[in-house]
């Protein structure tokens, strides 16, 4: 009898394991419908009763069957791409059913190219969401207003697709934030004067959007931000001083904004920063003489800008510059010898008013 208790426990303890919460599997159903994805056949392992099993790219908490992770993306090492011998297409659209995942943790529907129509507005009703990924699709409408909600997330990547609209307000709610990545869409307005409360993201990456206004002066607090990269909008006002002093930043691109006044000395006496790229703005006055042996610019990149005076001559001081670029300036005056000098090549420093020496024409 005992026996016969405990085998029947086993038993429902097995299945409770197994088997795939119901009301998940309806919502997968409705999602799975609304999108298609013709070379792969992915989908079509979304069948029978049990999605937290053999369901790919669909995972569960063991113990309540409920489903934790959509995890498809259109390009991997996968197995199947390797046999497929192709990366991934599906069009279509996402379902607002997904919204009905309320433990879903994470959402990658990445590189598929063509999925199209909105992010449902109810995705902020997810509130154990840690990673929203849609990068390379086709989507349009706008970020929801109320992302911010998404108190759990720390990865946000809408890239590449065609997102319309501001960059919402709520979006500096999200604090356990690290990584936003919604370069390449038709994002506009100002990025959020209190963006800086997003204390916990190290990477930020705005790049090819339609941003303008100033850089707000609250990211000076994000202590962790590593990577910044505002390139290709339409950003004006000046460089703020303290970007040469944020603890661990070492990547700053601003190329091809309307960035006007000077370069602040802070930027080019930095030895944290490793890559920066000032190009195609619209920045005067001096480069900064300020070079000096803890100087270590994988890429220092200047070019098309309105700089006028000569080229620093502490730059010769620099432990290592590697792409250096001062090209299309009013630059004027001889070239300085020495590392890194003797090592650039005469198109680091064409179109100035009048530079000279080595590697141009002897002054
Ligand atoms: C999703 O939730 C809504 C609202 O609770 C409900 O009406 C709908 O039937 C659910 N969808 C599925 C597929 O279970
Ligand atoms: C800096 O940005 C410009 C414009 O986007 C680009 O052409 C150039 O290659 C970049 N420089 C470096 C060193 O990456």
């Amino acid at each position: 009898m005992k026996f016969l208790f405990l085998v029947t426990f086993l038993l429902a303890v097995t299945v409770a394991v197994n088997s795939c919460s119901p009301s998940d599997r309806a919502a997968l159903t409705v999602f799975k419908s609304s999108l298609s994805e013709p070379y792969l056949g992915i989908f079509r392992t979304w069948t029978g009763s049990d999605c937290c099993s053999n369901w790919y790219g669909v995972n569960c908490d063991p113990t309540t069957g409920r489903v934790t992770d959509i995890n498809l993306r259109g390009e991997s090492e996968d197995k199947i791409f390797i046999k497929a011998r192709r990366t991934g297409y599906m069009i279509g659209s996402i379902s607002p059913e997904v919204c009905n995942l309320s433990e879903l943790k994470t959402l990658v529907l990445a590189d598929w190219k063509s999925i199209s129509g909105e992010i449902p507005p109810c995705i902020t009703s997810l509130s154990n969401l840690k990673i929203l990924d849609l990068i390379g699709n086709r989507i349009t409408g706008t970020i929801p207003a109320e992302i911010g909600l998404l108190k759990k997330l720390t990865v946000l990547n809408l890239a590449d697709n065609a997102i319309t609209g501001q960059i919402p307000a709520s979006i500096v709610n999200l604090e356990k934030l690290m990584l936003m990545d919604l370069s390449s869409n038709q994002l506009s307005g100002k990025i959020p004067d209190d963006f800086g409360k997003l204390a916990m993201l190290s990477r930020v990456l705005l790049s090819k959007n339609g941003l303008e206004g100033s850089i707000p002066n609250s990211i000076s607090n994000m202590y962790r931000l590593a990577d910044l990269d505002l390139s290709y909008n339409l950003l004006s006002g000046s460089i703020p001083a303290w970007i040469g002093s944020m603890p661990v930043l070492s990547t700053v691109k601003l190329d091809i904004n309307h960035i006007s006044g000077r370069i602040p000395k802070s930027l080019l006496s930095s030895s944290g920063l490793n890559i920066v790229n000032l190009s195609r703005n619209a920045l005067e006055g001096f480069i900064p003489d300020v070079f000096h042996q803890k100087t270590y610019f994988t890429a220092l990149d200047l070019s098309y800008n309105n700089l006028k005076g000569s080229v620093p001559k502490s730059l010769a001081t620099a432990r290592y510059i590697g792409h250096l670029d001062l090209s299309h300036n009013h630059l004027c005056g001889p070239i300085p010898a020495g590392s890194p000098f003797d090592r650039l090549e005469a198109s680091s420093f064409q179109n100035n008013d009048c530079l000279c020496g080595m590697p141009l024409s002897t002054c």
